[in-house]
């Protein structure tokens, strides 16, 4: 591949894991079962993104192994619903068309395992978007680093991977026992805890301990997406809940490693540190994408009422087609609300179609919303989200 032989995009995306080989000292290179590509939406990679993906795809680039993708800047068919401006919308449906050329799955979500992109116990595959990197390695047991746009395409295109870091088992023992020292009540509590926990230690493999959990999808995905996200922690483990912790128990002596404790006046500092909004007029819920269950709990809070806010739900096309049939999408619509394909509140240009405060349960969008959109945030539970919506106040 590196030689040219199975032509021009092979070896220059060969050429570039070669390089990030090189600097992380790998053996070897290895395949990869699946990719999870980011840099999809407009917002996020720009001129020079398109022209990248449209040059690759003239290069005869293709996905050689499954391939999903990270949400794009709009919904894709329901785009004039968000308000997206049309020059916008023409270079996001150029990005998506590169992306069809190279034969990769239209996701356009982070929670790809949610929606047939889901790694066994021990596979290795080459995900970019940090939320899904801590849910393929920790819940799944699935082994990936934290790549980036340009090399999990460069895996996409060769279905290789250096062999270094996470897909090594001597990377994957924690480093530090967190004992929490609070209860996790809502699925806000378990965001707070990721984002305090990544502040604390950057990178790490943390061990968490001290509170009782139970094996929840969606209290989990938010836990990994703010400790990535304040850190960059891409691999955490829970007694009797992760993939990999009864082999840690059973093989490590964890009596040796540092401990820290977080307790409740770290989760409020945190919300205390990404609230700036004062009032706001718009509910974002959806980062991570929304879960059907998730789903599933807004269209109950909702169903039968008006609401005072606006609403809008982010989720996978495919996650909203399945609400679709329980009810939920008519739920969440009859009251004025609306569920979002293909995009999320971060990479869509939010600025730009009015939205200015926002309420959302999400401390990773918290932390994204101010610099990248200039959108001030407030912190709440779900719940109270919705609440919010219903009431206006
Ligand atoms: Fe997903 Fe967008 Fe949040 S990609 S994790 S919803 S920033």
């Amino acid at each position: 591949m590196l030689q040219g032989e199975y032509g021009e995009a092979k070896a220059l995306a060969m050429k570039l894991l070669v390089a990030v080989g090189d600097i992380f000292e790998a053996k070897r290179m290895i395949k990869v079962k699946s990719v999870q590509v980011s840099g999809v939406s407009y917002k996020t990679i720009g001129e020079a993104g398109l022209e990248f993906l449209e040059d690759l795809c003239r290069k005869g680039a293709e996905a050689t192994v499954k391939t999903t993708l990270n949400p794009a800047g709009m919904d894709l068919t329901e785009w004039r619903r968000m308000r997206i401006p049309s020059d916008f919308a023409r270079k996001q449906l150029r990005i998506i068309s590169a992306f069809k050329r190279m034969r990769m799955n239209i996701t356009c979500t982070c929670i790809p395992y949610f929606v047939g992109n889901r790694p066994g116990f021990g596979e290795s595959v080459a995900w970019a978007e940090s939320s899904a990197i801590s849910f393929a390695n920790s819940v799944l047991g699935a082994r990936t680093n934290r790549e980036g746009g340009p090399t999990a395409l460069a895996s996409s295109i060769t279905g290789r991977t250096p062999l270094y870091g996470l897909h090594l088992d001597e990377n994957r023992r924690p480093t530090h026992i967190v004992q929490v020292q609070t209860e996790l009540r809502t699925d806000l509590d378990f965001s707070l805890l990721g984002y305090a926990l990544g502040r604390k230690l950057g990178y790490c493999v943390p061990f968490i301990t001290g509170t009782s959990m139970e094996r929840n999808f969606d209290h989990l995905k938010t836990l990994g997406a703010s400790m990535a996200t304040s850190g960059a922690i891409a691999l955490y483990h829970i007694g009797g809940i992760t993939a990999e912790s009864h082999l840690i128990i059973k093989e490590h002596d964890l009596h040796f490693l540092e401990k820290i404790s977080i307790g409740k006046t770290a989760l409020r500092s945190v919300r205390e540190k990404l609230t700036f909004a004062e009032s706001p007029k718009h509910v974002c819920l959806g980062c991570p994408h929304c879960s059907l269950k998730e789903l599933g709990k807004v269209a109950k809070l909702v169903d039968g009422k008006r609401l005072k806010r606006k609403l809008w739900c982010f989720t996978s096309r495919e996650t909203c087609e399945e609400a679709e049939k329980l009810g939920y999408v008519s739920a969440i619509g009859g009251a004025g609300g609306l569920v979002v394909k293909d995009t999320c509140m971060v990479v869509s240009p939010l600025e730009k179609i009015g939205v200015d405060q926002i309420l959302t349960n999400s401390c990773k969008a918290a932390h994204y919303l101010p610099s990248s959109s200039r959108v001030r945030v407030a912190l709440a539970p779900l719940e109270e989200c919705v609440r919010f919506a219903v009431e206006g106040s």
